[in-house]
């Protein structure tokens, strides 16, 4: 007998489950999934992860570009055996979903990233690990435990710190290195803005950094420098006037203390977890960086670097031309630039552009990624594997590596009975001609 295939099998173990009473985890539909997770996450934190910049234009153009596609089935062909396989750099992906850098994932649940790896380890997702995550690189190799992952990069204002980055990105295992060139500056966030919360000024999301030999000699530095400058007679305690503690910077301190490595109750005292932010928010972007400085990351890594961000079909070309190994189409789900392209409406543009310079180039999609047709239609469309964002988190806040695993289970299988629906037995039969433009 022939096997069900992965989204026969999924189904019916739901429907199998609910003849005895049971329900799935999280919601399968979108909108279910993120207002059911609404309600279980503080509002800084659905604040932070569902927020975009601005208007959030771009966020709503995002979903809305997939509903401009339809998909027309093709009939009588022979899907029993369906393919939902994919390579990226040598190694097979037994499908072509990614999981796409998210920081800060301690607002979605206290085991961060470690949760999040479990999930995606049980789906056999490759993880991209993001430089604003909430534990460090090595240890979400380590609870990866050989499944596949990739290296996010910032690129910082201190070289040595890029460095050492991607040294240890290389030491524990990263299989590429995905370069995000749309971080300059922080997008303008009304939802973060309005509630006044940045969570990497609690101490939040800077895990990479703290655990970072290099970044620790740059806090260290800096207490130096500041207990110096205290110390000077014209800076003595006296002359400053002291500003009154409030409930909220108390609420911060702890929260530096709190996720400053070493104990919390040694932090309280200790003048590295509010250095460390300092320095952080002094290091983390180079709003200078240029294409001319791509070759200096190229000396620093053997691994296959990849540009996300990327939007334009020049920058694409020129992408390309430098020697890059992956193009990442991304938006960064609406966060960064408001009333941007839909990442979906740009990626046509690219794959020709990629494509037309001769590369074979894997082309990374995100931002606005739902359900399993959204994959469909991004790879028609020329993708050759998708980065799953907000659904993920909402799946980790509402139920952990569970739910994060039911998360991209479920997309896994959405996506293989479309397949099979359409008469698609392997990704290379999800090509353009699958689809035509709304009327
Ligand atoms: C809360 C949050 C944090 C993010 N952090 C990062 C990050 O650290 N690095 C990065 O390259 N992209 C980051 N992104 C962008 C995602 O990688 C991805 O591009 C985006 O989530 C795709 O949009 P979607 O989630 O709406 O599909 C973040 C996105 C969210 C929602």
């Amino acid at each position: 007998m022939p096997s069900l295939g992965f989204g026969r099998t999924v189904q019916s173990a739901i429907y199998g489950a609910g003849a005895f009473g049971h329900r799935p985890l999280v919601p399968t539909d979108s909108t279910a999934l993120e207002a059911a997770a609404r309600r279980t996450m503080s509002r800084n934190g659905f604040g932070y992860v569902a927020g975009s910049a601005g208007s959030e234009a771009t966020a709503r153009a995002n979903v809305a570009a997939f509903d401009r596609w339809q998909v027309v089935p093709r009939m009588l062909v022979d899907t029993t055996a369906r393919d939902t396989g994919v390579e990226l750099f040598g190694r097979r992906h037994e499908s072509p979903l990614l999981v796409a850098p998210v920081g800060v994932l301690s607002m979605a649940h206290d085991e961060a990233d470690l949760a999040l790896a479990r999930g995606a380890r049980q789906q056999h997702v490759t993880q991209i690990i993001s430089t604003q995550a909430s534990v460090p690189m090595e240890e979400i190799a380590s609870t990866l435990r050989g499944s596949s992952h990739w290296y996010q990069l910032y690129w910082s204002s201190d070289d040595d710190l890029v460095a050492s980055l991607v040294a240890r990105a290389e030491a524990c295992g990263s299989e590429a290195l995905v370069v995000t060139l749309d971080t300059a500056y922080l997008g303008w966030r009304p939802r973060d803005l309005d509630l006044g919360h940045l969570p990497f000024a609690r101490g939040e999301g800077i895990a990479q950094y703290t655990s970072d030999p290099v970044f620790q000699r740059r806090v260290a530095e800096r207490v130096a420098r500041q207990s110096a400058e205290r110390s000077s007679p014209s800076n003595s305690a006296e002359t400053q006037p002291r500003p009154r503690p409030t409930a909220a910077a108390i609420g911060t301190l702890l929260s530096m203390s709190r996720n400053h490595p070493g104990r919390t109750r040694d932090n309280l005292t200790a003048k590295e977890p509010r250095a460390a932010v300092e320095t952080f928010l002094e290091v983390f972007s180079r709003p200078s960086l240029t294409w001319d400085d791509l070759p200096r990351l190229r000396e620093l890594t053997s691994l296959p670097i990849v540009l996300k961000g990327i939007l334009h079909p020049d920058d694409a070309r020129r992408a390309v031309d430098a020697g890059m190994d992956g193009i990442y189409v991304s938006n960064h789900g609406g966060r960064q630039v408001d009333r941007s392209v839909a990442a979906l409406d740009a990626l046509p543009d690219v794959v020709a552009a990629v494509r037309d310079a001769g590369s074979s180039a894997p082309i990374i999609f995100d931002s606005g990624i739902r359900c399993g047709a959204d994959v469909f239609t991004a790879l028609a469309l020329g993708a050759t594997a998708v980065g799953i964002g907000r659904p993920h988190v909402y799946g980790l806040a509402l139920a952990g590596s569970d739910g994060v695993a039911e998360v991209l289970r479920n997309l896994r299988a959405e996506l293989d009975l479309q397949m099979g629906l359409t008469g698609c037995a392997s990704l290379a039969d999800v090509t353009v001609d699958r689809l035509r433009r709304a009327p």
